[in-house]
């Protein structure tokens, strides 16, 4: 009986564990995402680092929707969106620890229909803001934040989906018309708009924990 009842016990006590898992994980663990960013803040947590061959910014993560963080882990993970030093990166990461360190890199959220910055070039108006708004902000969780994104980070993506380079079924079909000199003066405008996105601090003590 003793057995029975310490088996029940137990068995109560997972259930609890996993109510109260499923709850802190429906949203991300930032804590526990912060202690897994620890690697990843010697790129993503230095203001204009830079990728090398080619030369163009690491992305600003801060800020951006959570779910556009994990749906872009998933895909380095996956290989579908390619890239060497982030699929190294996100090899090894389950779907839980994906969605704990999106939600800490991501922080607080831009909020949409603020004021703009400069003239948004027409292609801007005509053909991106029904869903990165005309501010950069994107209208839904999937559609990524551009406000105040780094430009060439912003160019490199435009032309990567332009020659294939970075697959979607979505965005190919609007970058095909542009030209390279409206690629450039689109991530120009979106880099500029503000509130934008920000990098993650890194820690000043970071090395000592
Ligand atoms: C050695 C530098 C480096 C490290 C370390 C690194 N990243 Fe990256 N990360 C990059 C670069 C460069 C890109 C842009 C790659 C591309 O063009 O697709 C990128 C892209 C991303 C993106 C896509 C952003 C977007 O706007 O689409 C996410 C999300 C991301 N990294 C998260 C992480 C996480 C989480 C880690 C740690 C587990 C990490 N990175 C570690 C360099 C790095
Ligand atoms: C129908 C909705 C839609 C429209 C219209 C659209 N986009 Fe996108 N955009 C997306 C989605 C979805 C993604 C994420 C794709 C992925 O995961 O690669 C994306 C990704 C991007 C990215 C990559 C961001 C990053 O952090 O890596 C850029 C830059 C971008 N869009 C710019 C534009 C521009 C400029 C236009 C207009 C010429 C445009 N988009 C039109 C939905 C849209």
């Amino acid at each position: 009986m003793p057995v029975r009842n310490f088996a029940l016990l137990r068995a109560a006590c997972v259930v609890l564990l996993m109510v109260a898992g499923a709850s802190a994980h429906a949203a991300g663990d930032v804590a526990r995402g912060k202690l897994l960013a620890y690697t990843c803040l010697g790129c993503h947590g230095i203001a204009n680092y830079k990728n090398v061959y080619p030369t163009y910014s690491v992305p600003k993560l801060a800020g951006q929707h959570p779910e556009y963080l994990a749906a872009a882990l998933k895909a380095y993970r996956s290989q579908e969106r390619s890239h060497a030093t982030m699929h190294a990166q996100a090899a090894s990461l389950s779907d839980e620890d994906i969605a704990d360190i999106a939600a800490y890199f991501a922080g607080e959220q831009l909020k949409a229909g603020g004021a703009t910055t400069g003239t948004a070039p027409s292609k801007v108006t005509e053909l991106c803001v029904a869903c990165h708004g005309k501010d950069g902000v994107g209208i839904i969780p999937d559609y990524p934040n551009l406000a105040g994104q780094h430009g060439d980070y912003l160019e490199r993506a435009l032309l990567d989906y332009k020659r294939g380079a970075r697959k979607n079924a979505v965005m190919p079909g609007f970058v095909s018309t542009l030209s390279e000199a409206d690629i450039r003066a689109i991530a120009e405008y979106y880099a500029q708009q503000k509130p934008g996105l920000g990098t993650v601090a890194r820690p000043s003590f970071w090395f000592t924990r």
